[in-house]
């Protein structure tokens, strides 16, 4: 597969928002286990982000700093099933607070499952980032995985949004290209 980017460094992991970056900033959101790490890693071509079967892998607010041009950031999934209030609220703060404080933040992407679709929590959330003015860009990930009419009900659903999306994989790498070109384009590389 091809290679967009060179030199990329782990920068670190935080609980509180790094909004000091001062660089251009991709932050990738989703529900748990609906593959932002394993994005990260298809895109940088390179197995930095930590990705689990498991829901739940990412606890904290991990920053890589792409050849010293711009951050992709990844933070932990919400809305799994186990979790309580309390705890939606605990990821949820520090989110946030990230979102609303990062000078420098270009696109909130939003992963969708493309064989799930939005559920309510999705919901909520872009309605929160259109309420918040967040330039936002849908991911539709797992496209190996959805069969054409899990599809069709998940474009129809995106539909209702008007929301720009782009169909991904990080198995077949399908979609790659264009989130990289989206990322250039955005930081005038
Ligand atoms: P949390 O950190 O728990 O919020 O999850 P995440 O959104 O970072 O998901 P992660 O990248 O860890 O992937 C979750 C599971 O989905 C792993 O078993 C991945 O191998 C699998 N997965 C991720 N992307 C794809 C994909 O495009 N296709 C297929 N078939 N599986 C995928
Ligand atoms: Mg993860």
């Amino acid at each position: 597969s091809e290679v967009y980017f060179k030199k990329v460094k782990f920068v670190g992991s935080f609980i509180e928002a790094p909004t000091r970056f001062e660089l251009p900033q991709f932050v990738f959101c989703g529900r748990s286990n609906v593959g932002k790490s394993s994005l990260i890693n298809a895109l940088l071509n390179q197995k930095i982000a930590q990705v689990s079967k498991t829901p739940g892998k990412t606890t904290t607010i991990n920053a890589f700093v792409v050849d010293e041009k711009f951050y992709l950031i990844d933070v932990p999934g919400y809305g799994f099933a186990k979790r309580s209030k309390s705890i939606i609220n605990a990821w949820k703060k520090p989110i946030d607070d990230y979102l609303l404080n990062a000078g420098m933040l270009r696109t909130v992407f939003l992963l969708i499952d493309a064989r799930v679709s939005l559920m309510p929590y999705d919901e909520l959330f872009l309605e929160w980032l259109n309420y918040h003015n967040l330039n936002t860009v849908v991911l539709l990930t797992k496209i190996d995985k959805a069969s054409q009419s899990q599809l069709a009900l998940t474009k129809k659903h995106l539909q209702k949004f008007n929301l720009q999306y782009i169909q991904t994989s990080s198995v077949s790498k399908k979609g790659i290209d264009r989130l990289a070109q989206l990322i250039m384009q955005a930081c005038d590389i």
